[in-house]
């Protein structure tokens, strides 16, 4: 297929004459006489390059190529500008153009640069290939957790990222929903393109058209100017819908007419644009259920549950726990400015008994208060919040005697340690014993 390329120019005989070059080059050339008609041409056709002349009438040559350059930062754009406008094409490159060739145009300058900018592009997406092979291979990479419900969602998300269909992910509150969405953007749209989310449950309800699909000046008091909504925003990338049962009946037509057509409508305009963001949805909600009760649509539910991840609670992987907790210590150190070197065994089994309700977010907010409030280089169960710290009892003062009392005595010791503030001369002392007897009962009890 021949390169596409977009000359914007509002003279007539000179865009004829660069078309009919390029054309001759084998390229297929679209020509726009003005901005406005340039930037429509650009969105609705996807050029690979972009010819754009500095001076003219309407929205300028620098407005066009800053609006090209923001809307899609990997098209080139090279500006054609007369020789006494050298400083605008300075401009240029600072609103994002790729090279510039002056007027009159020398073909062969202007036929080298074209063909460099669109190596150049050709390179570029080669290299987002690679890299996305690369994380292919580390999809979920930045989830925690061995538990087997761990890596079934690994590999639904190295399975599902690079495809286009919508990913339906259900998990309670605190299971990763977010990260795991973000993690299928990496790995499928990549990183170079926009991941943008929208919480439904956070949207006003008279706002969401608009903030979904945008709306042009006018369309209602308050629109003061065109603005694009999120479909757009989210471009080439992923759109994140997060609590998508909140999503407002009316609306729902509306978002299934967008992805099935892939393309909205701003509100207030009667033509539509173009809309290739991924979709990826999250509910705590069984959204089943909410079909059933008339709060869902069932088209919407079937488009959106093409692919559905299920993140079990924290409660039903606790062999992850030891994981996690290891993997927010040092993170939770950097931001706290702390030095803590982990979790005691007491601490670590009332962590892994815990109903973790609000799963992973409590684990972690859990693990911060007590980073915070410890006294010790480990985290012990003293700094674990009350209903915790029982935990730790009632699994430790187990049948076994002996088991009881080295659980009893480590408590203990560590509570008067804790009075002392660390000095153990001072603890001996109080607990009326020697201190190399300390010593061997801190060794012994492995703390
Ligand atoms: N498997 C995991 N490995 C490491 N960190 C995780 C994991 N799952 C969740 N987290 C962390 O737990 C916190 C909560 O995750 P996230 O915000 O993705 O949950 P959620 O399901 O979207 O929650 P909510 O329903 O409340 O919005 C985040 O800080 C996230 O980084
Ligand atoms: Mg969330």
């Amino acid at each position: 297929m021949s390169e596409r390329i977009l000359l914007i120019d509002d003279e007539d005989m000179f865009r004829e004459d660069m078309a009919s070059l390029l054309r001759q080059q084998g390229f297929a050339c679209r020509t726009a006489a003005s901005g406005e008609d340039g930037l429509r041409a650009a969105q609705a056709e996807a050029p690979d390059l972009v010819l754009c002349d500095l001076v003219m009438p309407g929205a300028g040559g620098l407005e066009v190529v800053g609006r090209l350059a923001a809307l899609y930062p990997e098209l080139p754009v090279i500006v054609i500008t007369a020789f006494g406008t050298l400083e605008t094409a300075v401009e240029a490159f600072r609103s994002g153009a790729t090279d510039y060739v002056l007027k009159p145009v020398v073909p062969e300058d202007l036929l080298g640069k074209v063909a460099r900018c669109l190596e150049h592009r050709r390179l570029m997406g080669e290299v987002r290939y690679l890299r996305r092979e690369v994380s292919e291979v580390r999809a979920g990479a930045r989830l925690v957790g061995t538990s087997p419900a761990m890596e079934a969602v690994r590999r639904l998300i190295a399975r599902v990222a690079a495809g286009d269909s919508t990913v339906l992910i259900r998990g309670e509150s605190g299971t990763g929903k977010e990260l795991v969405a973000r993690e299928i953007h990496e790995v499928g749209r990549g990183p170079d393109r926009p991941c943008v989310a929208v919480n439904c449950a956070a949207v006003p309800r008279d706002l969401f058209e608009s903030e979904l699909f945008g709306h042009v000046r006018g369309a209602f008091t308050g629109a003061v100017r065109d603005r694009p909504g999120l479909f757009e925003v989210a471009s080439e990338g992923t759109l994140f819908l997060d609590e998508i049962s909140e999503l407002p009946l009316e609306l729902q037509p509306k978002l299934l007419r967008a992805i099935e057509q892939k393309e909205v409508l701003r509100v207030g305009e009667s033509r539509t644009r173009p809309a290739r963001a991924r979709i990826v949805a999250a509910t705590q909600r069984d959204l089943q259920a909410e079909v059933a009760a008339g709060r869902f649509r069932e088209d919407l539910f079937f488009r959106v549950r093409v692919v559905e991840i299920v993140i079990p609670p924290l409660r039903e992987r606790r062999e992850d726990i030891p994981l996690l907790v290891e993997h927010f210590v040092p993170r939770l150190n950097a931001r706290l400015k702390r030095h803590i070197l982990g979790v005691d065994q007491a601490a670590m089994r009332a962590l892994m008994s815990a109903p973790w309700r609000g799963n992973i977010r409590e684990l972690e907010n859990t693990l911060e208060r007590a980073m915070l409030l410890t006294e010790h280089e480990y985290v012990g169960v003293g700094d674990l919040p009350a209903e915790l710290a029982g935990r730790a009892h009632s699994a430790e003062l187990s049948d076994d005697l002996r088991a009881a009392l080295s659980a009893y005595e480590r408590e203990h010791i560590r509570q008067v340690l804790a009075t002392t503030g660390g000095n153990r001369e001072e603890a001996a002392r109080r607990m009326g014993i020697d201190v190399s007897t300390l010593y061997r009962r801190l060794k012994a009890l492995d703390l």
